[in-house]
Parts: structure tokens; C-alpha cells; sequence
């Protein structure tokens, strides 16, 4: 049953979906689309870490998540710093949002989502797993193909291609050359 508050309206459920997005990725994106599908507001959550070195700033990674989602009242960007979960009972987001691609990623997950409920057992944590085509995908691997000349195109925000293109002063990776078919044999 849908929660009302005082008034007896319906209150809008509210997730809020952590983590660096050092650039924001498709597989991003897949999880918070994922997370629309049942929630009906997404907060996108940037951890500012001070002791991280990240390749855009907050604020540039902030712009870059707006971009992505101009026009769509039910996705906001903010930052945070401190506790995740202190964050999301200040905002009013009863549940956290994660992705999950990999058995890897499970057991950082699970310490996470437990130590979570440990600080506040009102919060929380629910999984999404992202598409098949994206369970490989990290901003980190981002980074370093497109650093090293390969494409990124299907996996990144078009903003964020034009972004990473700007930071590294780097023409844009071509895409490989047509397969030249066989010539026809002369006879
Ligand atoms: O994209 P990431 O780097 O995997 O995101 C990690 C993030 C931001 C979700 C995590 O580091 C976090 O929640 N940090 C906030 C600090 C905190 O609450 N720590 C205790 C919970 S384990």
C-alpha cells in the first residue's frame, strides 16, 4: 500500500543511488533507469573524498550527470560527504540503491550494505543488477581505454565522451577500418 502522509497524499518514494561516478557510465545510468522503474524519484549521490584523486572534479562530475538526465524532474544530483546513511535519512531516501555486476562486487557490497544497517536498520540497501552488456563496465576501465585510444562510445554518455575528449586534449578514437572484402577472381 502506497505511504500517505498527514494530508493523506501519496508520498513519493525516494532513492538514493551513491557512489564516485568517475565519470559516469551506461551501466550507470542502466541501474538508476532500473531504479525509476520502481522508485519514483532517484537521488543521485556524489561522494566528495577528499583524500581520492578523481580524474573530474565534483562539480564537473555533477555537470555531467545533469547533462545526462536534462528534463527528467525525477533524478537529481547531489554531493555528500560523512556518513551515506546519514545523508539519506537528512534527504528523506528510506532505501539506497546499488548495483551489482559481478560476484566480485558482492562482498564489498555485502560489508557495505550490512555495516549500512548497522548504522541505521530504518535504511535500506536494495541491489539492482544492471544488463548483461554492462556487467563489465566500471568508470575505471573508462578511463584507461580511452586514455589509451580505444573507443567508449556505447558506454559513456555522449557528454561525457565530448568530457573525457577535452581532458586528455585527444582527437576522438576512430572506429576500426572496414573489413576490405575479397576481390572477385578474374576469369
Ligand atoms: O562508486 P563507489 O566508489 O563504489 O561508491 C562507494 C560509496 C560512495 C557508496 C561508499 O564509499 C560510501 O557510501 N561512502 C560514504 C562513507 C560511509 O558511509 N561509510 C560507511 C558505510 S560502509
Amino acid at each position: 500500500m502506497p505511504h500517505r502522509n498527514r494530508e493523506g497524499h501519496r508520498k513519493r518514494s525516494l532513492a538514493v543511488f551513491p557512489g564516485s561516478f568517475d565519470p559516469i557510465t551506461n551501466g550507470h545510468l542502466d541501474i538508476i533507469s532500473r531504479g525509476l522503474s520502481v522508485f519514483d524519484q532517484v537521488t543521485i549521490a556524489i561522494l566528495v573524498n577528499p583524500e581520492k584523486h578523481p580524474l573530474f572534479t565534483v562539480e564537473e562530475r555533477v555537470a555531467l550527470i545533469r547533462e545526462s538526465y536534462r528534463g527528467n524532474d525525477r533524478v537529481k544530483v547531489d554531493t555528500f560527504s560523512g556518513l551515506l546513511v546519514d545523508y539519506a535519512e537528512r534527504v528523506g531516501a528510506a532505501v539506497i540503491v546499488r548495483g551489482l555486476r559481478a560476484i566480485s562486487d558482492f562482498e564489498y557490497e555485502f560489508q557495505m550494505a550490512l555495516m549500512n544497517r548497522r548504522l541505521n536498520p530504518r535504511i535500506e540497501t536494495v541491489f539492482m543488477m544492471p544488463a548483461e552488456s554492462y556487467s563489465y563496465l566500471s568508470s575505471r576501465l573508462v578511463k584507461e581505454v580511452f586514455q589509451l585510444g580505444g573507443p567508449v562510445r556505447d558506454l559513456v554518455p555522449p557528454v561525457v565522451e565530448r568530457r573525457l575528449r577535452d581532458k586528455y586534449g585527444a582527437a576522438p578514437p576512430s572506429p576500426p577500418p572496414p573489413r576490405r572484402r575479397a576481390r572477385a577472381r578474374r576469369t
